[in-house]
């Protein structure tokens, strides 16, 4: 299933892209195929199993409130990285998460375009094209390449904690280097597979990033689902002193924590 959508994508990508539509602000894009693509799989896996539920992000309607129940409930981001679609920068990730009793189970990241397709399963490991990916062993910030990324909300608290934070840990800190992929998705499976060091982002929906944690979880790395912020590193002693040199950013959140079990 993720493969037709895949190709729903690639097919799209290939074509100058029309119908962008804004949604929030006019940082905040859709198209025709993210639409379609949360219908596709939506469709799809509602025929499989009739009494699950879902949460979609195309699916969710302007300010509503998500909720996560015990129920098993797949979280589908149809597109991430909407933006690098419409501008043709082939870094995007269809993800799907599942999440039973509120813990993630299973999570899909798939990249149509560079046909990666990054998947895991609780307690079975993370993989990339079925070889097994782990975060890296970096433990120190002047060793690391860090990605910090700004998403579409821009208000002044938002704005002066990127701008702190990239001079503090790139800048002050000397990290090796500072990257922003364009999808919490990708920035996420890049921790996972050990070519970024850590990432960090604030504002993220569960969609976003549900089907990624699973797969930065089962290469070592817990976090709260419903937090709205992601701040995820190859090492605790890393992740430790990014914290410290982050202007952080107070964000409510979308439900309770995640309880580990
Ligand atoms: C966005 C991407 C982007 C991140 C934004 C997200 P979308 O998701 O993950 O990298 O900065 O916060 O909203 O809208 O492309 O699915
Ligand atoms: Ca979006
Ligand atoms: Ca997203
Ligand atoms: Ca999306």
């Amino acid at each position: 299933m993720v493969d037709r959508a895949g190709t729903l994508v690639r097919d799209a990508f290939e074509q100058p892209t029309s119908n962008v539509e804004t949604k929030s602000s006019n940082t905040d894009l859709v198209t025709e195929t993210d639409k379609a693509v949360e219908e596709l799989l939506i469709r799809g896996l509602s025929k499989e199993f009739p009494d699950h539920k879902f949460i979609g992000e195309e699916s969710v309607s302007g300010g509503q409130k998500v909720e996560l129940t015990d129920a098993p409930t797949w979280i589908i981001d149809p597109i991430d990285g909407t933006t690098n679609f419409v501008h043709r920068i082939p870094l995007i990730g269809i993800c799907v998460g599942l999440a039973i009793k509120k813990q993630l189970r299973a999570g899909i990241v798939y990249n149509p375009i560079t046909r990666e397709l990054f998947s895991a399963q609780k307690g079975k490991g993370a993989f990339k094209n079925g070889f097994p990916i782990h975060v890296s062993k970096t433990e120190a910030c002047s060793n690391a390449v860090v990605v910090t990324q700004i998403g579409s909300i821009r208000t002044p608290e938002m704005m002066n904690s990127f701008v702190q934070s990239f001079n503090s840990v790139i800048g002050d800190k000397q990290a090796h280097a500072h990257r922003a992929f364009g999808s919490a998705a990708i920035n996420m499976v890049y921790v996972a597979q050990g070519s970024i060091d850590a990432y960090v982002e604030y504002g993220l929906h569960c969609w976003d990033i549900a089907a990624a944690a699973m797969i930065l979880k089962e290469a070592g790395k817990p976090f709260n689902l419903m937090g709205r912020t992601v701040l995820c590193a190859g090492t605790p002693s890393l992740a430790k002193e990014l914290s410290s040199a982050l202007t952080h950013v107070e964000m409510e959140t979308e439900g309770d924590a995640i309880q580990e079990d």
